[in-house]
C-alpha cells in the first residue's frame, strides 16, 4: 500500500466522531513510530508542535520514491514529479477551501509568496498597510521594500494588551492603499483576527487588495478562502501540515487572475516569472511580449523543487482524511485540558480572551526573558518556544500539543513547568 491508501485506511478504522485519545493512540500513532520513538529516548515531551510538526514515518518513504524515480526513470521521472506538484497544489486547495486548485502556486518560503505578490501590482511603488504583529519574515521584507522605496508601509500597532483590532486596521485603509497585508492569526500570541471580513470588506471600497498570512491557521481552522474572499493568502507545510521547510505556497483570487497571454498593465501580473508560467512550456515557442498561462499557472515560476512536494505529502494527506474540524476541536479540548492542569499547580497562562475560539492552537505563559525561559524549560525536558509580545514586554512561550501528546505527558509537562516557571503576573485566566 502506499503512503495515501495506508493513511486513509488508518482514519477509516479511527471512525466517525470526534478524535478520541484512545481512537489515535491505537490508529494513528503507528504511523509516527520513528518520531514517538524518540520520545522514549530523550524524555523529552515535545509542545512545539506551532514551530515544527512531527513527521509521519512515511514523509521519508515518499521522498524516497522521488528520488527513486530520477535513478529509474530519469528525464521520464518529469511525469510523476510534475503530477505530483498538481497533486500537491490539490491539497493547499482542499485544506484552504479554495476551489480552483489551479490558483495555488507552490512557493518555498512564506515571504517570496508576499515578494510575488508585490511585484506583481501594477502600481510601481504599492502604498501597504499592515500590523506590527506580523512575523519576522514578512516584517523584513516589508522593510527592505521600504528602505529601498519600493513600498510605503503604514504600520498599524496592537492595543496595550498586544490585540490587535480589525477596527483599526479597517480605519487605516484609505483610497489610495493598494495592498492590505495581516496575519490571520498573530504567531506571537495566537490572537486570531476577528472581522477580518470587514477588514476585506473595506479594501475593496477602495480597491485595495488583502492579503492573509494563513501559517498559523491553515491546518488550525477550518475555513474558506472562497468565502473569506481575499485576494491572496500565504502558508506553508512545516508546522500543523508536517510537511517540512520549504513546501510553502501562495493562493490567489479570482480579481489577482487573467485569462492569460499578455496581461494589461493596469492589471496584476507576476514578475517574478519564469518558463513554466508560460502556456506551453515545453513548446519552446518564443513571443516578443510575454504572454503568460491562464489563471493560477501564469503565477507559476521556473524549474520547481520537486522534492518539497513529496516531502508534505504525507502531512497533508493526514490532515484532510482526519478533518480540520476535528482537529481544531480536539487541539481545543486538549488546550483546555492543559490550562487546567498548569492552573492546578499555580502557572498563570495568558487567555486573549475568555473565548476559546478566539485563539489558535498553543497556549501562552507570560515570562520576562523567553530564552531564559525556554532554556530552563528544555533542561526539564519540556520542548517548548517563546516569542516577544507585540507590545515591547513580556515574552509569550507558546505550547502546543498534538495529536500525538497524550493527556498523561500534558500533565506530566504541567509539573515540569511548575518546577521552572515560578507563578508569575499575568491575567489569569
Ligand atoms: C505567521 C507566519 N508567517 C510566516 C512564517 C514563515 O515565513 P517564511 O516562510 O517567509 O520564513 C511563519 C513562521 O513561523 C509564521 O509564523
Amino acid at each position: 500500500m502506499g503512503t495515501v491508501e495506508t493513511i486513509h485506511a488508518a482514519v477509516a478504522r479511527l471512525g466517525p466522531g470526534p478524535l478520541t485519545e484512545a481512537g489515535l493512540v491505537e490508529h494513528i500513532h503507528p504511523l509516527f513510530a520513528r518520531v514517538l520513538e524518540r520520545n522514549a529516548r530523550t524524555n523529552e515531551i515535545y509542545l512545539a508542535n506551532h514551530s515544527l510538526g512531527r513527521p509521519l514515518d512515511a514523509s521519508a518513504d515518499d521522498v524516497q520514491e522521488a528520488m527513486d524515480l530520477w535513478y529509474t526513470d530519469m528525464d521520464r521521472a518529469w511525469d510523476a514529479w510534475l503530477c505530483e506538484r498538481e497533486a500537491y497544489r490539490d491539497r493547499i486547495a482542499r485544506l484552504i477551501g479554495r476551489s480552483d486548485r489551479t490558483a495555488v502556486v507552490p512557493k518555498t518560503s512564506a515571504a517570496q509568496g508576499l515578494r510575488a505578490v508585490l511585484n506583481a501590482l501594477p502600481a510601481r511603488v504599492p502604498h501597504v498597510v499592515t500590523t506590527r504583529g506580523e512575523f519576522d519574515s514578512i516584517d523584513f521584507v516589508l522593510k527592505a521594500y521600504a528602505h529601498r522605496g519600493r513600498a510605503r508601509v503604514d504600520w498599524v500597532p496592537c492595543d496595550p494588551d498586544a490585540r490587535f483590532d480589525a477596527e483599526r486596521i479597517r480605519q487605516a485603509i484609505k483610497p489610495g492603499i493598494d495592498l492590505v497585508i495581516v496575519s490571520r492569526v498573530f504567531f506571537a500570541t495566537g490572537q486570531l483576527l476577528q472581522n477580518i471580513d470587514r477588514i476585506i470588506a473595506r479594501a475593496r471600497e477602495v480597491n485595495a487588495r488583502v492579503l492573509v498570512d494563513a501559517y498559523h491557521a491553515a491546518g488550525v481552522l477550518p475555513e474558506s478562502m472562497d468565502a473569506l474572499g481575499c485576494d491572496a493568502m500565504i502558508g506553508g507545510n512545516y508546522k500543523y501540515t508536517r510537511g517540512m521547510a520549504g513546501a510553502c505556497w501562495l493562493a490567489l483570487g479570482d480579481r489577482m487572475l487573467t485569462p492569460g497571454g499578455v496581461p494589461a498593465v493596469d492589471c496584476p501580473a507576476p514578475v517574478d516569472t519564469g518558463w513554466f508560467a508560460k502556456a506551453e512550456p515545453f513548446a519552446y515557442h518564443r513571443t516578443e511580449l510575454p504572454e503568460y498561462a491562464p489563471g493560477g499557472d501564469g503565477w507559476l515560476e521556473a524549474t520547481p523543487p520537486i522534492l518539497t512536494y513529496y516531502q508534505s505529502r504525507a502531512g497533508l494527506e493526514l490532515t484532510l482524511a482526519l478533518g480540520v474540524d476535528r482537529l481544531r476541536d480536539y487541539a481545543l479540548r486538549q488546550l483546555a485540558f492543559l490550562r487546567e492542569q498548569l492552573h492546578e499547580r499555580r502557572v498563570s497562562t495568558r487567555l486573549i480572551n475568555p473565548e476559546p475560539a478566539d485563539h489558535a492552537n498553543y497556549l501562552l505563559i507570560p515570562v520576562d526573558d523567553g530564552h531564559h525561559a525556554c532554556k530552563r524549560l528544555r533542561d526539564a525536558g519540556v520542548n517548548a518556544d517563546a516569542r516577544p509580545s507585540p507590545a515591547g514586554s513580556p515574552w509569550f512561550v507558546r505550547l502546543c500539543p498534538d495529536i500525538l501528546t497524550t493527556e498523561q505527558e500534558m500533565a506530566d509537562a504541567a509539573e515540569r513547568i511548575a518546577g521552572v516557571l515560578s507563578p508569575a503576573r499575568t491575567e489569569h485566566s
